[in-house]
């Protein structure tokens, strides 16, 4: 396996389950701007911090890396529509939207009931992405049922424990004394 070829270590990494975020900020003049992202994640409890990592060739760069802070969305089951929207290159993502300036000046999406607004911290180039580490500095909290993100699709839990029962039961079938012509199951 060439580790060193993006799309080999990309689909490598697809196998690590995530979840998903939508990440909004104000850019310049307060114009609204988001992503969806899996990079995101817990970094230090005391003092709080999160990271994510942007990618360098994002339509807004500049300005995700001038932002002060950035507000965390966690996108929950039955939101796959949100994360469409906001993996769109360029373009009003915002369009249609229900959402407000928060407290901090930077958009809060009405749908999302976990959301952690967050001042810039640190930065860190790294390759093709640079590494926003964030402080907490508000939370609200609510209930929900994160989306979870494997092999480059969104997927429920319940969606993931199908799939994995689903291919348990094939790999304990009685090996067939002829080989089928096709896979039973295409490899998760
Ligand atoms: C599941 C998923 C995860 C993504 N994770 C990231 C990420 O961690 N960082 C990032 O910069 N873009 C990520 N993207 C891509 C952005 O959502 C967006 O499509 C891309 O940056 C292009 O948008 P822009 O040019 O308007 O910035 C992800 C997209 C998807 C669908």
């Amino acid at each position: 396996m060439d580790h060193k070829d993006p799309q080999t270590l990309r689909r490598l990494l697809s196998r690590w389950t995530t979840g998903v975020a939508v990440i909004t900020t104000a850019g310049r003049d307060g114009v609204p701007l988001g992503k969806a992202v899996n990079s995101f994640h817990s970094v230090s409890l005391d003092p709080p911090l999160v990271g994510w990592c942007v990618d360098v060739r994002s339509t807004r760069y500049d300005e995700w890396v001038e932002a002060p802070g950035y507000v965390v969305h966690v996108v929950s089951e039955g939101q796959s529509d949100l994360v469409k929207r906001f993996a769109r290159s360029g373009g009003d993502k915002f369009d249609g939207l229900n959402w407000e300036p928060g407290p901090f000046g930077m958009p809060l999406i009405s749908e999302a009931s976990v959301r952690l607004e967050c001042q810039m911290w640190k930065q860190v180039e790294a390759g093709d992405h640079t590494y926003l580490i964030a402080e907490v500095i508000e939370v609200e909290d609510g209930p929900v049922s994160a989306l979870l993100f494997h092999a480059g699709q969104p997927r429920t839990l319940g969606e993931l424990v199908e799939l994995h029962t689903a291919s348990q039961a094939v790999t304990t079938l009685p090996r067939p004394s002829v080989a089928p012509t096709t896979p039973l199951l295409k490899a998760l």
